[in-house]
Order: structure tokens, then sequence, then C-alpha cells
């Protein structure tokens, strides 16, 4: 057998793997079992809601960080979510990722993947993307080496990272990577060490390795926290490419940049759902004005 059929076979064994995987996951004290098992890259979307939340809460030593929170967000949109500190917008984007478990309530993956049935890997793994406020790329590789690297790995798991230095791309990947390149800006820094980026070259550097895995939804907390303006304005461009291909959640504090990418702004508070409209309809909003843009 040549080595290219041998990796092969060994990618369809991983794949068989994940799913058998996928099809008998345990976890957050709930059987899973579906009639209709869920695949990597599948989502039921015909009921128009890739992300839908219901009545969800969690609370922390008895203080209600979230509280009967209940949001949708539909295919392809790029959804702001705007609140002052400590509104519980981080803390939603970790249930919706499986870092933390709520309370109580729904949260669903397109109409019929209960995400509350899955680890945080396996999350990932059926096509939810997320990017922490703090760059995470490998430093002492280059921009390609990253790229290259985030197509075989799951963050957070180090075995991945070893597996993925015995891997070569095929033809579709190298295109893949190479239209990644272009749409984060970064094809003339492809030899680049990551760690000589500029911090904003290291956020889409790290957009970019999600990209690679071609998430159908994408959190991003506060990515243009630390950005100049210049690359602020670059980072609206990328969000508005990436809008209608992928499915966006954006929380933000910076209002310009809100306004340029903008199409429903929600306003979070206490936990819950405070507004919800356009940027302009949020922003003449009595409540929202008190409790966040009028400080
Ligand atoms: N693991 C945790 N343990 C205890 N309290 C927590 C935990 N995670 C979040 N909290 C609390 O929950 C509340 C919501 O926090 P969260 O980080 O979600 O707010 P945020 O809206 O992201 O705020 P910011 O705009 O400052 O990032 C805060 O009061 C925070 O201290
Ligand atoms: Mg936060």
């Amino acid at each position: 057998m040549t080595p290219e059929l041998m990796e092969a076979g060994a990618r369809r064994l991983e794949a068989r793997q994940l799913h058998a995987q996928l099809g008998k996951t345990e976890s957050g004290g709930r059987q899973a079992g579906f009639s209709r098992i869920a695949k990597a890259g599948e989502v039921d979307v015909t009921h128009g809601r890739i992300l839908y939340l219901e009545d969800v809460s969690v609370s922390f030593d008895g203080f209600k960080a979230i509280n009967k929170l209940s949001l949708d967000i539909a295919p392809g949109e790029l959804r702001c979510i705007i609140g002052p500190n400590g509104a519980g917008k981080t803390t939603m984007m970790d249930i919706i990722t499986g870092k933390t478990r709520p309370d109580e309530g729904t949260v669903f993956f397109g109409s019929t993947i209960d995400l509350l049935r899955y680890t945080e890997p396996e999350i990932a793994q059926l096509g939810i993307g997320r990017k922490f406020q703090k760059p995470t790329v490998f430093e002492q590789l280059t921009v390609f080496e990253n790229l290259e690297l985030a197509l075989k790995t799951n963050k957070g798991d180090e075995r991945g990272v070893w597996a993925s230095m015995f891997f070569r791309l095929d033809s579709t990947q190298g295109d893949r990577l190479a239209e990644v390149l272009h749409t984060i800006h970064l094809a003339d820094s492809v030899g680049a060490q990551a760690g000589n980026l500029s911090h904003g070259q290291k956020q889409w550097l790290e957009i970019g390795m999600l990209l690679m895995q071609d998430p159908k939804l994408l959190l991003l907390d506060e990515p243009v926290a630390g950005m100049t303006d210049e690359e602020t304005e670059r980072t609206a461009e990328l969000f508005l490419s990436l809008k209608g291909k992928h499915s966006l959640m954006v929380v933000e504090h910076d209002m310009s940049f809100i306004n340029t990418i903008s199409d429903i702004v929600t306003v979070l508070c206490d936990g819950a759902v405070l507004a919800q409209g356009t940027l302009a309809q949020v922003q003449a909003d009595e409540r929202v004005i008190e409790v966040y843009l009028g400080r």
C-alpha cells in the first residue's frame, strides 16, 4: 500500500471513530441517543435557526450569571451581542461551546442537535468555532504551519497536535488554505513566524485557523479589543465577507465596529435579553441607555 493510501485509510478510520463516538455520547448527565445521528458538517436548519437557546440559566455560587436567556440565530446571520460588563456574554458562549453546563434550559444547534448532550471537543467537531479574546496561535510556527495544523487539530486536544505533525495537505486542502490566507489578509506573510505578527494579524490568523475547519457557526468574543483603527476596519470587512457563508455571533464593546457590521443587535443584561433590534433601535431604548450606553 502506498503511503498516500495508508494516510487516506487512517483518515477514514478516524472519521468512523469520531462518528461512532458522536453517536453514543453521554454528557451532562443526559442520555444521548437520537433517531437521527448528528454528523460533523450536517446541521438541520429547515426551521430557519442555526442556534436556539430557550430559558437557559446558570448560577455560580447562588449568583445567576445567566437568567432564563432565550435567543436564536438564523443561518448565515451576523448577530452582534452588546451589554455591560458582567452581563453574561462570555458565559453564554461558554454554554454554547460546552465549557459551562447550564442548570436548566435548552440549547440546540439546528433543529436536531441538542448541544447539552455533547462535550466541548465534540461541539467543536460539530462545526462551532470559538475565538477567545486573547490570540492563541503557535508563536514558533509560521502562518502557513499554523493554518495547516488547524486543519487537523481540535483546539485543546494535545494529541491532535502531534498526530498532525505527520500530516500533509492534499490539493483540496491546499486550495482551502490559500483561500483562507487571502480572506484573512495574510497572503503576503505566509512564511512569517506567527510570533512576529502584529496583535491584529495574530487575531486574523486565529480566525483563519477556525476557518480552516469550515465552521457552521463562529463565536467571537471581543475580536477587535486592542486593535488599531485600521486593523478594526479590516476586521469589519473580514466579518462582512464571512456573513452568509458562516453564521457569526460577535460580542463587542466597540460601538463604531458594531455600527459597521451589524444587522440585528441583541443587548444582554443581568443574564437575559434586555433589547433587540437594529443598533439605532437599541440605542434609542431608554433601558439600554440606562444600563449601558449612557455610561
Ligand atoms: N466560572 C465562574 N465562576 C463564578 N462566577 C463567574 C464564572 N464565570 C462568570 N462568572 C460571573 O458571571 C457574570 C457574567 O460574567 P461574563 O464573563 O459572562 O460577563 P461578560 O458579559 O462577558 O462581561 P465582559 O463584558 O466584562 O466581558 C460575572 O458576574 C462573572 O463574575
Ligand atoms: Mg466577556
